[in-house]
Parts: structure tokens; sequence; C-alpha cells
């Protein structure tokens, strides 16, 4: 009898998947709970019982059973070896057409295995990327599903309910089959690296010309009012203002400055070497991260490595401010669009055919990288499905233009002070050799015909030529 069942099932009562369970029952479902330690789910039912319908179950095989069929079963459990061992006490207990949704941050090709190996089974399976952290999974996060059109039917107005909205839209939508959904989420989450670094990278300019952490913070806010809106600058100017409870002193000037990481981020620039896409903001972003924990290499390079001591001297303090503000935009549009050129180059290349307006748009609330800029990028796409890069589009190439020249004051600045500012000039770099006529490809190619007959192609005919070498070498 379903009227008494579960409309959906969350196994992993951690903090993710306890949040996403009191977020359906929250929106009116009813929600079968299960945790492999008991405990955590009779805490969840103490705790937020009353918040709304919960079926909790000690014993997965009555899990399964509370739910309605066909079955919606989301997994939150430990990412990797723990994700494959719920799906194999699932798969026992499951009715053909039934769908278990991974919402970790599984590799995408890790999630491709699994839905080849679930739908081989007869039931269907989901890899649903979920951004917005602890709180999003309680009040909306952003959700990005891959899997059979058939899953969506069945998962899809769930998680399009208890998504973010923007402006009345849910920030939920279909990505593709299986991978896709992780895949899509995967770059946001690159992206997420290279926002944070090129914040961080304006922190350090900021400070740089002389202001305090409290200026930097108030920067930050009124940045956060403009087109640099975005939920990443405006925390930016939280974690700036924050005292740290234990020294009274500013937190940031407390906190190691090494930065860690999970994976995802280095999971998108390997893919993006593969695919032969060049994401460079990210890819500046990772090695940033990695090269903050260097303490050796830091170690010795404060004492042997010499340069300019970090200072920039202006004439017009904010005037220079504003020139970060312009240089800050231009990177963030460089390295969406390259973010956005690897979701497109991935969908190609896996048989996807993600809609990249569709990712612009769910992403625009709910997740980390939300930002006025996400709307920008769904207008430009859906306007142009086609379009070759984002930072070439209609309403954003003149901008680019007109703010180039601070955007390579900010650069040189950076360069003459010694600040380090890997993704504001890579990014640059990348926009330059993008609209130079000629680039310095031309003298590779002849080095690889010299050295090794690799061949070269030519400007006036087609094909591959050799040249036989010559002269005194
Ligand atoms: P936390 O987030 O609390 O640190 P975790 O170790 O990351 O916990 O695990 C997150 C979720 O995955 C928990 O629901 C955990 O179940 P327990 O509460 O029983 O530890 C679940 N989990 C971890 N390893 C698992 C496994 N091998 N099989 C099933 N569930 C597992």
């Amino acid at each position: 009898d379903n009227s008494t069942k579960a409309n959906i099932g969350v196994v992993g009562m951690a903090v993710m998947g306890s949040n996403l369970a009191r977020n359906l029952a929250h929106h009116g479902y009813r929600v079968a709970v299960f945790n492999r330690t008991y405990a955590k789910t009779q805490t969840l039912i103490a705790e937020h019982g009353d918040e709304g319908e919960f079926i909790a179950s000690e014993h997965i095989e009555d899990f399964v059973a509370s739910i309605a069929e066909p079955r919606a079963i989301i997994c939150m459990v430990k990412a990797g070896g723990p994700t494959d061992a719920t799906i194999e006490e699932l798969l026992p207990l499951l009715s053909p057409g039934d769908v278990i949704m991974d919402g970790g941050n599984a590799f995408f090709r890790d999630t491709i295995r699994r839905e080849k190996y679930v739908s081989g089974k007869g039931f269907h399976f989901v890899g649903a990327g979920i951004s917005g952290g602890e709180v999003g999974a309680l009040t909306g996060p952003s959700i990005m599903p891959g899997g059979t059109p058939e899953s969506y039917r069945i998962l899809g107005p769930m998680l399009e309910t208890i998504s973010a909205h923007y402006e009345g839209e849910p920030c939920c939508a279909w990505m593709g089959p299986d991978g896709a959904g992780h895949f899509v989420k995967m770059i946001h989450n690159g992206i997420e690296y290279s926002d944070m670094q090129v914040i961080g990278e304006a922190y350090e300019l900021l400070k740089a010309v002389g202001l305090s952490n409290q200026e930097c913070a108030q920067t930050f806010a009124s940045w956060n009012e403009g087109e640099l809106s975005s939920y990443l600058v405006e925390i930016a100017a939280e974690v700036l203002r924050q005292k740290d409870p234990r020294t009274g002193k500013d937190f940031i000037d407390i906190v190691a400055d090494r930065a860690q990481m999970k994976g995802t981020g280095t999971w998108t620039v390997q893919t993006a070497l593969e695919l032969g896409v060049a994401t460079t903001g990210i890819g500046e972003a990772v090695f940033a991260r990695a090269e903050s924990s260097l303490d050796e290499l830091r170690a010795a390079g404060r004492t042997a490595l010499k340069g300019p001591d970090r200072t920039v001297s202006v004439n017009d303090r904010d005037a220079f401010i504003e020139n970060i503000r312009k240089a800050l935009w231009c990177s963030k549009v460089v390295s969406y669009s390259q973010g956005f050129d690897e979701i497109r180059a991935g969908g190609a290349e896996f048989g996807w055919d993600i809609d990249v307006a569709e990712a612009a748009k769910i992403w625009r609330a709910g997740c980390i990288i939300r930002a006025e800029l996400l709307e920008q990028i769904r207008q430009e796409y859906s306007t142009d499905p086609k379009l070759v890069s984002f930072m070439a589009a209609p309403s954003i190439a003149p901008k680019m233009a007109e703010y180039q020249d601070a955007w390579r004051s900010v650069v040189a600045a950076a360069v003459t002070a010694g600040v380090p500012a890997p993704v504001f000039s890579a990014t640059l770099a990348y926009y330059d050799a993008a609209r130079a006529p000629r680039v310095n490809a031309a003298l590779t190619q002849g080095l690889r015909d010299l050295f090794g007959s690799h061949t070269y192609e030519r400007i006036d005919d087609h094909g591959h030529f050799h040249l036989e070498w010559s002269g005194d070498r």
C-alpha cells in the first residue's frame, strides 16, 4: 500500500544526508531514513522528527520496504568504497525501475562505471552533484543530476522542489546521461577554486597598497554591491572582518597559509589536460594551493630567493583599487569561460550533449559560486548555444576591452612588487593569446620539425610538410 509509504529514502545520516532529508520533509515529502549506525538516525528523529514525516529504520531491508515504488533512494554516504558497499547492499532489495542517486562528490568516471553496473541490473543510477554546503542542503542547494531521462521523471520533481530557486526557477536540471551531473559538479568546484584564488590575489594586492584587513573587508563588501556580486566575495568580506576569539587578533592573520584540497579541482585540471582544454585559471588555482603547502620550498625560498618587498606604491590609491576590481571581473570572466569550454568539450567527448546554458542557470542560486555573472552567462549561451567563448560574447567582449588596461596595470604592479598573482596573470595571458593574430606556436612547429621531423603545417597550403633542414648544427 503506497499511501503510507515514504516518497523517497535517504541513506547516510551525516550532516549532508540528514540536512537533505530534513529539506525533503520540510517540503511535505514523507522521507525514509537509514544510517549504518542507527544512533545517528535516532539523533535525527529526536532533534528534528517534528519537522515533517520521517520513517526511520534500523535495518536496510525495512528501510527499502518502507519506500513507495518506483523507489527513489538518495545515497549520502562517504565517497568511494562506502558508496559501492551501500549500492551492493541496496541492489538485492530493489524492484525493477527503482532509482539510486549518489549525491556525493564522486569522480564522473566512477559514476559512469556505477551507472553501467546498476542499469545492467535493471535499476536506474543517478549521479547528482550537490552544491551549497551544509546550509544549502538544508535550505536549498544547487543540484546537478545525471542519468536516464526516466530516472529524472521519478526524482526530478522532488529535487527541483527542494533546490534553491532563482526568480522562481529551480536550481536543478537534468544535465545528461550517466556521469554528466558529476562532471558538471566537478567543473563547478574547479571554478570555485579559481574564484577563491583570484579573490585571494586581490586581497594580497589590496594589502600591498596599504589597506588594513578591515579596509579590505569593506572593499569586498562594496564590490559585492556591483557586478562582482557573488557569495564568495560576500563571505570574503566576512572572513576578513572576523576576529580570532582566542587572541583577539584578526582571524586572517592567525590562519596558517596552506590551503587543503579534496580532489575536485585536481580532477577538473586532469580532465582538462585530457580534453585539451586550457583551463589555466583553475590550473593556476590548484597549483597555488599545492605550492602553499610546500613547506620546505617556502622555508628555503624565504632566505635564498630575493626580490621586491611586496609593496605597491601608487599616486592614486582609490584608482588602483578600482583597477583591482576590474581585473577581478576580467579574470573571473576568463576562468568561467574556460570552465564552460571544458563542460562543452566533456559533453562532446563523453556523448552527453550538455546544455551549457542550463548549467549556468542552475548555478545562479544555491551553490558556492553563485554570482551575478552567471545570469549573464546563461543569457549569452541561450541566445547563442554555439557561442565560441563566453569572454568573446557580445555583452562581454566590449567590457573586457574597456577593462583590460586596468587588468594589465594590476598584473604589472603585482609583478613589479613581487606579489604572486598567478590567476590574474594566467587569465590575461590566455586573453592575449586568444586575440593575437599569430602566436609563438609557429616557432614550436619549426623546432619540432627540425629536431624530430614532426612535420609542420603552412598558412598557404593544406597538409603536413617536412623541410630537409640543412645548415651547420
Ligand atoms: P562524518 O561525516 O560523520 O565524519 P563519514 O565517515 O564521512 O562521517 O561518513 C558519512 C556517512 O557515510 C555516515 O552516514 C557513515 O555511516 P556511519 O554513521 O555508520 O559511520 C556512512 N558510511 C561511512 N562508511 C560507510 C560504509 N563502509 N558503509 C556504509 N556507510 C558508511
